[in-house]
Parts: structure tokens; C-alpha cells; sequence
């Protein structure tokens, strides 16, 4: 025994100071070498117009590397929900590759429902090795932006309303992505929250609403997460580019944050080559995405940050400082990436990256309304399920934008029912509305013809006359992922269902046994049809696995427990956005730019209607089960805390119903003394617990002084007062089950 352990002792000893050959390379080259030092080597190596070189892209989704030296050339990839399929050279067009049918994984306004960290690294972890397969060192993603208007297209590729629901998923995710050496790109940053003119507008917004409310996620996905790149976001912010704008990238990420990963301009989002080198850009892709039609000859020479950079350098106009720190982080990527020392291959479209989309998807999948129990499906043998809506068939991986991904398959809704019931009952389909009939994207198609030229009454008195005899009618409708719907490039124009659905939820409500409403949309849509409807379910875009993930929660197969990202009020004009300086932004005469003004300043989301006292359709944070939990009494740990404690809350949930399910309990503070003007409430804490019938758990939150606080202009940090907070825990945001009160010293 123990001349055993000796001699494994010395082996390991061996091993760990002998046995590895000597590495007589140059330190960059050496993988065991610290990063640090691989990064000052390479450098000490590079000419000037390596340097300069390296800050500029050289295709459309990829930026130089050091030829010369061995050090590869950058490759970028969207992102967020998938790896986009390979483009040719120097152009959006595809490049015809027959083995880049990706996962395409829910969109991430579905994970955030879902309320779950460990789904959420699952998430990054499956897209990163996604993307290690496909060679790419940059996810051009997640999305963080909050959901500050409805209207915004791409709510559907951000986290919701609230920034600590988007901080701590977005921290996961990040970490999942990174574990596969693939840097995670968060975007965009900061305050875009529109597409309408998203490169002409302006976003003026106070210093209290930048700190607590857009920069949370993107602080938590630095310092928590580790990003290792950031995109700066196509909008100005204070009358100034975001791709170069001093304030946010010198003063608050590279600077007050520490970031030391690479800021990635978005596509075309560079304008000017002083602002670019000065103040923080470090990579410019996409100038010119037109085609580079803008540039004269050569036009990747012509980026703001290739040729007038050198010419600056050598006319003394720029020193080498800020290029020496932008290549640095660049290299510093490069080693964390492809240069990194651990092997890894990745893994592309396998079984386990499908049942992680399908896991997650059918996890964010929200209950908004059962009334009685009209769900999970009980369907007798032999009985009849009618579908209804464009949405049950419309494959919908295809379009939004630059998410848009050639997928391996996907699975609509009418197919995971039918795969859900096969030989169990007979399940059709009716057209109910045209909506949108494009089937193609970017070259990418589903391959289905949605051409239908019928009226919207006889599609409805079709849908009318199949219900009669359903044992259930599920219509699903919603949104799409064309222009005006849920899409980058433009914002969608009402809050309300377009094509006439409400007119076929109308007609269909009198003649349904079982009247079962799925809204698809990545975006809050208002339900003013909401009483005739027996059960409401809140879908997404859920990619590759959405319609066997939607089928597994409406047949009961999964618990539903994602819970609402958003708020979605009764009608727009409840929401805090009231003029057009708000909302889209007004342009004088002779201004150049829109300017956005965010006037209702930190009250946005449920900020806004707890303050006002507006009662919602369905609150930020609601969700129902097919299982019922019971709150205990919220306890505080203690009476009070320092500004340099902890306090813990702990409180009981025990699950009352007869099957298991998760629940999200959710974690309030409220400053009951506060000197200045605070939200009601805000998130501090969820945890998604899951639970057998008659299982009891004990939730514990752990909050410090952080939790507590505001942003001080004045001081230009974070303040917690003291005085009396009170704890509120419950099950959605409108729901609070128990509190607890307790006092900071
Ligand atoms: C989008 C980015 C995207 C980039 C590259 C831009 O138009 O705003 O989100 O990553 O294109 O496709």
C-alpha cells in the first residue's frame, strides 16, 4: 500500500516538473505559456502594419490575423440562436455549403422564460461547441438589450424587461460558450432598444436609467461572465456612435468594469476613423456592407481603421498606444480561441444539442391562463384535435434578420402534435389567417408554399365548421419573423394580433368544446380576447424542437413552468412610452439625427405599471402549472444587516397538487424608506425549484448591500439608504405570496 503510493507519488512528480519536452518556440507559439505572456511575445513580433492589420476585417465575417507569424485570422459567426450558414467572401449571399444545417436553438427571449441558469449554460455550452465545430472564435451574441418598447423588433433576440432576469442569464449562457473556446460577443451595446432608424437615432437617456436599468446585463456578463467580447451597438448614445462613443467604451467597460476582451464594432456601425482609434474600438466589421460599394477601390483597405490608421500613425497625427492595447486584446482572443492550449473539436447538429433545444424551449413555454384545467390535452381514444392558424405550420427559423439560420429540420406545432398523438387521435389542421407567406430568407428556405388566396371569412367559417366536432380547437397565431412582426430592421406597428386573428378567436370561441389560444411571438402581444379563451399559452420561436416542445407542455408531457420575461399590458397606450420624443424619437428640422429620449427614465416594464398602479393582462413573471404550490411565511435571517453584510431570506414552498412541477420563486425588494423616487419593487432573486406532490423545499435568497441600492448620480455609484426594505416573494411579480421586512444599518 504504501510503496504504491510512493511510487505514484513520484510519477506524479515525474509528470508534472519532467516528463513535458522542453518548448523551444517563441513563448506566442507555446500553448502552456501564460496567455499574458503569449500576447506581449507575439506583439513584440508584429510590424506596424500587422498591428494595424489585425483591426479591421477581411471578409464579411471574419477580421486578419498575423499570416506571417503563424497566428490565425478571426472568425466571426451569428449568433444568437444558432450558427449562421457560411456566406461567400465578401458578400451576404450563401456561400451554397451543403454541411452547415445548424441546431437552431429557441430564440432567447424563450430561454429567459424559462427563468433557469443551468438551462441557460446548457444553451451556451451546446451553441459554443456549435460553433467550435464550425471553426468560428466569435458568437456574435447573446442579446441583452431590455425590452423597453414592445414595438422594438428584436425583443425576441434580447432577455426581457427586467436586468437582472437578463444578468443572471446571461451569465451562464456566456460561461457555456466560452468553455468551448469560442468568445461570446454580448450585444448591443448600449441603449438600443429600437430598430426604426437604428443607425440614425439617438438615445438620450439619463445617467440613474443607464446604470440600473440598460447596463446591468452587460456589467454582469463582463464581471461575472467574463465575456471576452463586446459588439457596440449601431445607435448614438449622448450625440455620439456607439462603436466609438468615449463614455461607454473607455470610460464605463474598458475602464470602471475592467474589461480586457475585444469591442467588435457592429456590421457597418464604425463612422469615423478618430473616434475608432481613440476611443476604444477594436475590431471594425462590416463598413461598407452594402458591398463595399461605399469605398473607392480595395474597400477593406478603406475601413475607417485600416489605411487612415496607418497613414495617421506614420504622420504622427495617432501615437502606437491605443493600437498596441487593441492588439493586444485582439491576440489576448486569439489564445483564449483558436490558439487556445486545450484541444477541442466541438460537436454540430447531434442528438444532444436537439434535446437541449427541445428541453429549453418546452422549459420557457408559459401558462398564462387555464381555466378549468382545460389543459394538459385529454383526449379519448379516437378523439379529434383541430389546429388553427398560420403559425402551427409556418416553419419560423427562417427570417428575423441576422439571426435568420439554415436549420438540420424543424419541427412545427401541427407536427409535434401529431407526432405527440399518433394513432391516439386524429389531428387536423385549418388555415384560419394568411399572415405571412414568405417561406424564404437570405437564400434559406423551408422549402414550404403558404400561398392561400382565400378571404378571411371563408377561412374562418372553414375554421368555424371543423371546430364543431373537436374535442379541442388549439388556434396558434401570434407573430413572425417578417418585417414589422418580430425582426431586426424595423419595429412591428400595433400591440395587437394582426391578419384578423382576433376575428378567428372570436368566431371560433362559441363553437369550440376546448378553446385553447397559443400565441408564437418573441414580443408582448395584447389579448383583449382573453376571456373567450379556455387556456392561453405563451410560445416563442423555440427553433429546431419547437413544436415537440410545445406538444410535450400542452399534453402534460412537462409541467409548464417558464414564467413572462415581459410585461404584457391591456393596451399599448397603458405603457409608459406617451410621445413621439420617447417613442420612435423625433428628428428637427436640420438635425442629422433622431433623438430618442428616454423620459420615463428607470420606469420601464413593471417599474412602470406597479408605480402607476395600471393593472396588466399578464404581469412580468407570471405563469401557471398543472400542479399547485403552497408559500410559507418569508423569514429574514435577522433584523437587520451593515452596508458590508449579508442578509438571507428563506422561505418554504411546498407543492400541493397531485404531479411534480417546477416553480420559480421569485425574490422582490422594495425600499420602504427611501429619500428619493424608487421603483415599488425590483427583482433580486429567483430560483427555480422543482418539486413531487407533497414535496416541501426551503428557498434561501442571500442578498447584500448591492441589492439594495440605487444609482447616485451625484456621487456617480451605487447608495443603499438605510432604513426598513421589505422582501417579497412570490410567484410573479402581481402574485407576492408572503414578505419580510428587515432593516439596514
Ligand atoms: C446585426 C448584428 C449581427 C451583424 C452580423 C448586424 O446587422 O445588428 O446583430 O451580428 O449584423 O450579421
Amino acid at each position: 500500500m504504501k510503496k504504491t503510493f510512493i511510487l505514484a507519488a513520484a510519477a506524479f512528480v515525474l509528470a508534472a516538473c519532467g516528463s513535458q519536452p522542453k518548448f523551444d518556440g517563441p513563448a506566442y507559439l507555446n500553448p502552456n505559456a501564460p496567455v499574458e505572456e503569449r500576447v506581449e511575445d507575439a506583439l513584440s513580433r508584429m510590424t506596424l502594419e500587422e498591428k494595424v492589420g489585425m483591426t479591421t476585417a477581411q471578409s464579411k465575417f471574419s477580421s486578419r490575423g498575423v499570416p506571417r507569424l503563424g497566428i490565425p485570422e478571426v472568425w466571426h459567426t451569428d449568433g444568437p440562436h444558432g450558427i449562421r450558414p457560411e456566406v461567400l467572401w465578401d458578400e451576404w449571399d450563401q456561400a451554397g455549403w451543403t454541411n452547415d444545417s445548424c441546431t437552431a436553438f429557441p430564440a432567447l427571449i424563450n430561454l429567459a422564460a424559462t427563468w433557469d441558469k443551468e438551462l441557460s449554460l446548457l444553451y451556451g455550452n451546446s451553441i459554443g461547441e456549435e460553433a467550435r465545430y464550425r471553426k468560428k472564435d466569435i458568437l456574435l451574441g447573446p442579446g441583452v438589450n431590455i425590452c423597453r418598447t414592445p414595438y422594438n423588433g428584436r425583443n425576441f433576440e434580447y432577455m426581457g424587461e427586467d436586468p437582472f432576469l437578463a444578468g443572471k442569464m446571461v451569465v451562464p449562457y456566456v460561461q457555456g460558450v466560452q468553455e468551448n473556446g469560442v468568445a461570446a460577443c454580448v450585444k448591443h451595446y448600449a441603449v438600443n432598444n429600437q430598430e426604426f432608424q437604428r443607425t440614425q437615432s439617438n438615445s438620450v437617456v439619463d445617467d440613474r436609467t443607464l446604470h440600473e436599468i440598460y447596463l446591468p446585463a452587460f456589467k454582469a456578463a463582463v464581471q461575472e461572465g467574463n465575456a471576452w467580447a463586446i459588439m457596440g451597438s449601431y445607435n448614438l448614445y449622448n450625440g455620439q456612435y456607439n462603436c466609438h462613443n468615449k463614455k461607454l467604451l473607455l470610460d464605463i467597460l474598458k475602464g470602471d468594469w475592467g474589461f480586457d476582451g475585444v469591442v467588435v464594432s457592429d456590421w457597418g456601425g464604425c463612422r469615423d476613423s478618430e473616434e475608432a482609434i481613440l476611443n476604444g474600438l477594436d475590431i471594425e466589421m462590416g463598413t461598407w456592407t452594402n458591398g463595399l460599394s461605399g469605398a473607392a477601390s480595395d474597400g477593406y483597405a478603406n475601413y475607417h481603421m485600416a489605411r487612415p490608421y496607418l497613414e495617421g500613425i506614420k504622420s504622427g497625427k495617432y501615437g502606437t498606444k491605443e493600437l498596441d492595447d487593441k492588439c493586444r486584446r485582439i491576440l489576448r482572443t486569439i489564445f483564449r480561441t483558436s490558439m487556445r492550449p486545450e484541444p477541442n473539436y466541438g460537436r454540430f447538429v447531434c442528438p444532444e444539442h436537439y434535446q437541449a433545444a427541445r428541453d429549453i424551449s418546452a422549459a420557457g413555454v408559459v401558462l398564462l391562463k387555464n381555466e378549468n384545467n382545460t389543459l394538459p390535452l385529454n383526449v379519448a381514444e379516437g378523439g379529434k384535435i383541430l389546429l388553427v392558424g398560420e403559425n402551427a405550420v409556418k416553419k419560423m427559423v427562417v427570417g428575423g434578420g441576422s439571426s435568420n439560420l439554415k436549420t438540420a429540420y424543424e419541427v412545427n406545432p401541427l407536427e409535434g402534435i401529431q407526432n405527440a398523438f399518433a394513432g391516439k387521435a386524429d389531428v387536423q389542421w385549418v388555415r384560419g389567417y394568411v399572415g405571412d407567406t414568405s417561406t424564404s430568407y437570405n437564400a434559406v428556405s423551408t422549402g414550404q408554399d403558404l400561398t392561400d388566396n382565400r378571404t378571411p371569412e371563408v377561412l374562418i367559417a372553414e375554421a368555424v365548421e371543423a371546430a364543431k366536432d373537436a374535442d379541442y380547437v388549439i388556434f396558434v397565431g401570434g407573430l413572425n419573423k417578417s418585417d414589422h412582426q418580430d425582426s431586426e430592421g424595423a419595429d412591428r406597428l400595433q400591440l395587437d394580433l394582426p391578419y384578423h386573428q382576433e376575428d378567428v378567436i372570436r368566431a371560433l370561441a362559441p363553437v369550440a368544446k376546448n378553446l385553447v389560444v397559443v400565441n408564437i411571438s418573441g414580443s408582448p402581444v395584447s389579448m383583449p380576447w382573453a376571456d373567450v379563451a379556455g387556456a392561453i399559452v405563451q410560445g416563442w420561436y423555440g427553433g429546431t424542437e419547437t413544436g415537440n416542445a410545445l406538444a410535450d407542455v400542452l399534453t402534460g408531457k412537462i409541467n409548464p413552468s417558464g414564467k413572462m420575461p415581459f410585461t404584457v399590458p391591456y393596451k399599448y397606450e397603458d405603457g409608459p412610452i406617451k410621445t413621439e420624443r420617447q417613442y420612435p424619437g423625433i428628428k428637427e428640422d436640420g438635425d442629422e439625427y433622431w433623438q430618442t429620449h428616454y423620459d420615463e427614465g428607470i420606469y420601464v416594464g413593471y417599474r412602470w405599471y406597479e408605480a402607476k398602479q395600471i393593472p396588466v393582462q399578464w404581469a412580468f413573471g407570471h405563469g401557471l402549472s398543472y400542479t399547485t404550490f403552497e408559500y410559507g411565511q418569508a423569514k429574514a435571517a435577522k433584523s437587520s444587516m451593515n452596508a458590508n453584510g449579508t442578509m438571507t431570506i428563506t422561505v418554504d414552498v411546498k407543492n400541493t397538487g397531485n404531479r411534480e412541477g417546477a416553480e420559480v420563486v421569485q425574490l422582490y425588494i422594495a425600499d420602504s424608506e427611501a429619500s428619493i423616487d424608487r421603483p415599488v419593487k425590483e427583482l433580486k432573486g429567483f430560483e427555480k425549484i422543482t418539486l413531487k406532490p407533497g414535496e416541501k423545499k426551503t428557498v434561501s435568497f442571500t442578498i447584500d448591500a448591492d441589492d439594495l441600492s440605487y444609482y447616485d448620480v451625484a456621487s456617480q455609484g451605487w447608495k443603499a439608504e438605510k432604513g426598513e426594505f421589505v422582501a417579497h416573494i412570490g410567484t410573479s411579480s402581481a402574485d407576492i405570496k408572503t414578505t419580510a421586512a428587515f432593516e439596514l444599518k
